[in-house]
């Protein structure tokens, strides 16, 4: 070959390596998930994977015509393993977006990671408040809700159902204590009173002495956070102290989301807000539901849609950005002012890029959350903090 050849060979390879990224070098797009596969939280990892690998699948392995290639980390739901972990996938792994987690305390370690590396995070279950607050950033969106978000709705539904005092217990950390803010902030402004807030330290289940100690305050209304494993204890617990009888529990859904097998008997009646349902009348969430149940032999949850709304949400990124992960803007504006067709209602992202969207008012009717109304429509997380 002669060289003048061979040079300008080579140029046009730098320039269309430059110009095209992943989509010019049919590079797969790296997907680095990063979610609690062990610990009390471990089936909400699967359904959240579940859910995104089903949304892909659905594309034939692809999302805006770019291979999927994935990578996951086991964070254990551990804040202090967290920016190790995280970098793992950014630094070690060199993954195009880090999908993760459901633990917030993890989750705020991963949002100062993102924003530092400016890599795309897209968290698809924790809530942290401070995610799409004063950490928000371009590069870091969420497809689930904001700690404060079911609260709220269920502060506003407690006070309506005549309740004057309650009582909250929760984990200590930040999931527990902002999803208590938000029930404190609606049930307060409404006339309700807050008569004690009881803590126990993630992911502890020794809820015995404070089971107790709420039989002798006596509250009209008892408000919880709990999710995962720690949430079918913590029911079953409620109901055989014999509380279940006398004084009303109610929750930010997580609570019987997943759970219901497990609860049984104990969880029947619990009234619940959360961004997701059973018997939604739409046909994303019909045929979704369909689709879950056939590829993995399980019925999906709040979790599983979140995942697959977290792969939505990344498919109209790449498309905008024509499957150039180095087109940035094209990718973020495009995500940022996306509606998202989810099987939960279609929802937009805030200015901060949280989830505004209904949260509905459930029942537990045997195996089923079952749709009781909308308790907040369209409701939007205040962003509080967050410069964008
Ligand atoms: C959280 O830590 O933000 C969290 C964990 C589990 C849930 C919901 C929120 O089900």
């Amino acid at each position: 070959m002669h060289r003048r050849h061979a040079v300008k060979l080579a140029a046009a390879a730098v320039v269309a390596a430059m110009a095209g990224g992943a989509a010019a070098q049919g590079k797969p797009v790296k997907v680095g998930f990063m979610l609690p596969y062990t610990g009390t939280y471990a089936a909400l990892a699967t359904a959240i994977e579940n859910g995104f690998k089903l949304y892909v699948d659905e594309h034939g392995g692809k999302l805006a015509g770019q291979q999927i290639e994935y990578v996951r980390v086991d964070d254990e739901s551990d804040p202090s393993k967290a920016t190790d972990n995280v970098n793992k996938l950014i630094k070690r792994d060199q993954v195009d977006v880090v999908v993760g987690t459901v633990h917030s305390g993890v989750a705020m370690a991963m949002a100062k990671a993102a924003k530092d590396s400016g890599t795309l995070l897209i968290v698809p279950n924790a809530g942290a408040d401070a995610v799409t607050g004063p950490m928000c950033a371009p590069n870091i969106f969420r497809t689930s809700f904001s700690n404060w978000q079911p609260g709220y709705a269920m502060g506003e539904v407690a006070a309506k159902r005549g309740y004057k005092k309650a009582v909250t217990i929760t984990w200590k950390y930040a999931a527990g204590e902002e999803s208590v803010n938000g029930f404190k902030e609606s049930f307060t402004k409404a006339g309700g009173q807050i008569v004690k807030e009881l803590t126990l330290p993630f992911p502890r289940e020794e809820f015995q002495a404070l089971l107790t100690e709420i039989a002798s305050i006596k509250p009209d209304v008892v408000y919880t956070f709990f999710a995962g494993a720690g949430a079918v204890k913590f029911v079953k617990d409620y109901a055989a102290a014999g509380l279940g009888k006398s004084i009303p529990l109610v929750g930010a859904g997580f609570l019987t989301d997943g759970t219901l097998e497990a609860q049984g008997e104990a969880a029947q009646g619990l009234l619940t807000t959360l961004h997701y349902a059973d018997g939604l009348d739409n046909a994303k969430d019909k045929s979704f539901r369909l689709a879950y149940a056939k590829a993995y032999k399980l019925q999906p949850d709040v979790y599983a849609v979140q995942g697959y709304d977290a792969a939505q949400m990344l498919g109209i990124g790449l498309a905008a950005a024509k499957g150039d992960m180095s087109k940035r803007d094209a990718m973020y504006a495009a995500m940022a002012k996306a509606r998202i067709d989810s099987p939960r209602g279609a929802f937009t992202l805030s200015k901060s890029h949280n989830p505004v969207q209904d949260i509905y008012l459930r029942k537990v009717v045997g195996k089923t959350n079952q749709v009781q109304g909308v308790a907040a429509k369209a409701l939007a997380d205040p962003g509080r903090g967050c410069r964008m």
